[in-house]
């Protein structure tokens, strides 16, 4: 299935998965971006995505030649860090519940902030042990025999010293350097903080083609009842108020003719009889 295009540019139901996280960052606020991808699948990203400037946002395209592992991404982005404090989300993870993250971005100063969630099968994930007063006491990736059913989702907010804790990591026996080694770096250092994602956030992984299946029919169910559609960058970025409504429909008029564009007409439409923003 990834052989020509990338597991993050399939379809999600009926938008490409890439759109999902990133309309979560873009629902946070989180509007300077970079993307890291393959030298092969970035251009494709970027003929989607463009410069980000539709949304209120910008996006910078970094490349990732080996699969390296998940934690090289803060050596990658290096120059794009700075000194500033960073989110990670990973392209195959959705997430779905009105302000699951707010406190958690709000509260965010120094340190590390990550997500616990309970899942039936713990072993695909980096997996979090909490020891008295809910303070974690172990991270492991995979484990065969994990210590807890709590998995930690690819959504992570760290401080600007990720970085050259990256730079120390040594590669796991998977030859790739672990997101799970830099949170237990700061577990060590007594620097993280776990947020327990609450029962009614649904939080799903679309890495496996059971799961990719699995996705899309959450999406359908979810969209179909409601009449409203997940992970629309255009729509999320209006919500958090990185674009107005005029800045919305120039991006909506943009679009290629499609159930998309009609739906986000709809929202338009909806928003000019409004009297302020409250489709959130
Ligand atoms: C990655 C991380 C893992 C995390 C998961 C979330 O695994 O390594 O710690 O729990 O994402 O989706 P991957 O799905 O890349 O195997």
């Amino acid at each position: 299935m990834t052989q020509v295009a990338s597991k993050q540019l399939q379809p999600v139901y009926d938008k490409p998965m890439v759109y999902y996280p990133l309309s979560t960052l873009l629902e946070n606020g989180i509007n300077e971006l970079a993307l890291i991808s393959t030298p092969q699948d970035l251009p494709r990203f970027r003929e989607l995505l463009g410069t980000g400037n539709q949304w209120g946002a910008s996006i910078e395209y970094l490349e990732q030649p080996k699969p390296e592992g998940i934690a090289q991404a803060f050596i990658i982005a290096q120059n794009f860090i700075g000194s500033d404090s960073v989110t990670l989300i990973l392209g195959d993870n959705i997430f779905y519940g009105a302000g699951q993250f707010d406190k958690a971005f709000a509260e965010h100063e120094a340190g590390a902030t990550i997500f616990a969630y309970r899942v039936n099968d713990p072993t695909r994930y980096g997996v979090v042990e909490f020891g008295d007063m809910g303070k974690a006491i172990s991270i492991e990736e995979k484990p065969k025999n994990p210590k807890s059913s709590y998995a930690v989702p690819g959504l992570y907010l760290f401080d600007s010293r990720v970085t050259k804790i990256a730079k120390g990591l040594k590669p796991s026996s998977r030859g790739e350097l672990e997101i799970t080694d830099i949170m237990s770096d700061y577990m060590n250092q007594g620097t993280l903080k776990v947020n327990l994602l609450r029962r009614g956030v649904a939080w799903l992984d679309s890495g496996t083609s059971q799961s990719l299946h699995e996705s899309a029919a959450f999406v359908q169910t979810m969209e179909k009842r409601q009449g409203i559609k997940m992970g629309c960058p255009e729509e999320a970025a209006l919500t958090a108020g990185l674009i107005s409504l005029a800045e919305f429909d120039r991006a909506v008029d943009g679009l290629p003719n499609c159930e998309y564009r009609d739906y986000l007409r709809e929202i338009s439409a909806e928003n000019h009889r409004l009297p302020q923003q409250s489709l959130s």
